[in-house]
């Protein structure tokens, strides 16, 4: 058996491995050196655990540009935090992009069924990808948006959404309407223009290499939801209702700070070796992914027209092979890819692959090289040309 060493891994989709090393050591250096509970308290402990996480908060403004950074436990609480608590009510039209991730489908489909809300798939082109914007303001004028919620980057097909231009049609013709964005594939690589959106929900242990357990919401308006959960707080104790400003309204509970410790050192790490650096590698890697992929007979490889809309994950089938079966086999060679529908049915409906069992996913991050681009190409050959 092979050590987990020795793994191409692929599925930075999921999320990204391994993590800067730097990780790791914040993490262990947390709970063995100052494993104390922040906000509750003054003492040393209390005092040092409240500073790191008061840094981290500030860490995340700036590389997020938000003037407001809230955490959670998870992109998927964040984004129910956004969704449920918007005060939507029956009738209010809600859009959303072919792409999205259940997180974001399950809520809105349960505020559908119970107060009635009306959700709208905005039109994209089935051959390019692109967004029709222009088909987008005539909806938007027949049906003001109460809201959008829009994937940043498709988990399924790597596709860049156009979020600013949509948030800023949405606002022209509805000034109050709220735009949530789902950043969980991508916040912080790609900068929004915050002023635009009202939530971006962020997810640590994806594209900001961070550890499981540590999410949130970065606020770029003043509009903030309802809170979802309800509870200690550690500030204006005195009272039984929930602060009513400040990241304390809606961060009820003790904080993962082991996790915020790792994110803290994820972010030095990303301030470090730089956003374009990133950026870079993870494109010219794509670019070599497509470009292999697409060069093998057999397989269709789900590509927006223009290569600039997409980034460090490609999807592929191969006719005949179930996408498990191929999943598989490359897990038997140490190659880690995800196959299947991806918590994305509408993204599998959109590219017309549900019925075949979704697509095979590749997705690649900074510790990826060419080489393993190489490797999962030969891999595959020797799989599906027997
Ligand atoms: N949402 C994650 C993915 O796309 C887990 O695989």
């Amino acid at each position: 058996m092979t050590s987990e060493q020795e793994i191409i891994y692929l599925d930075n989709a999921a999320t990204t491995f391994p993590k800067p090393e730097a990780v790791y050591l914040a993490m262990d250096s947390f709970y063995r050196q100052f494993g104390g509970n922040a906000g509750r308290g003054a003492n040393p402990l209390a005092r040092k655990a409240a500073g790191l996480v008061d840094e981290t908060r500030a860490m995340l403004r700036a590389w997020l540009s938000a003037p407001e950074v809230t955490f959670a436990p998870s992109a998927t609480i964040a984004l129910n935090t956004v969704i449920m608590g918007a005060k939507l009510r029956a009738g209010d039209v809600v859009y959303v992009t072919p792409f999205e991730h259940n997180s974001v489908l399950r809520p809105l489909e349960h505020l559908r069924k119970t107060f009635g809300i009306q959700i709208r798939v905005l039109p994209f082109d089935k051959h390019s990808f692109e967004c029709r914007l222009d088909e987008v303001k005539k909806l938007f004028r027949l049906e003001p948006p109460a809201m959008l919620c829009l994937s940043q980057v498709s988990n399924v097909l790597g596709l860049v959404i156009p979020v600013d231009e949509l948030a800023q049609i949405a606002k022209q013709i509805r000034p109050d309407s709220i735009t949530l964005v789902d950043g969980a594939q991508a916040a912080g690589l790609r900068q929004l223009e915050m002023s635009l959106i009202d939530a971006l929900v962020w997810s640590g242990h994806k594209s900001l290499y961070g550890p499981y357990g540590i999410a949130g919401i970065a606020f770029g308006t003043q509009w903030r939801p309802e809170p979802l959960l309800r509870g200690g707080t550690g500030t204006i104790s005195e009272s039984i209702e929930m602060p009513e400003e400040g990241v304390s309204r809606f961060e009820a509970g003790s904080q993962n700070i082991s996790a915020i410790a790792g994110l803290n050192a994820s972010l030095k790490w990303l301030n470090e070796t730089g956003r374009d650096t990133i950026i870079e590698h993870s494109r010219s890697l794509t670019n070599l992914l497509s470009d292999v992929l697409s060069n093998l007979s057999d397989v269709i490889v789900y590509l927006p027209g223009d290569r600039n809309l997409i980034t460090g994950i490609v999807s592929f089938s191969v006719n005949n092979i179930k996408p498990q079966m191929i999943e598989t086999a490359l897990g038997a060679q140490n190659i880690a890819v995800r196959a299947g529908l991806h918590c994305s049915p509408w993204t599998h409906e959109f590219i017309n692959s549900t019925a075949s069992g979704g697509t095979v996913r590749v997705s690649v991050g900074y510790f990826n090289t060419d080489k393993d681009i190489q490797q999962l190409r030969s891999i595959i050959e020797s799989i599906i040309y027997v």
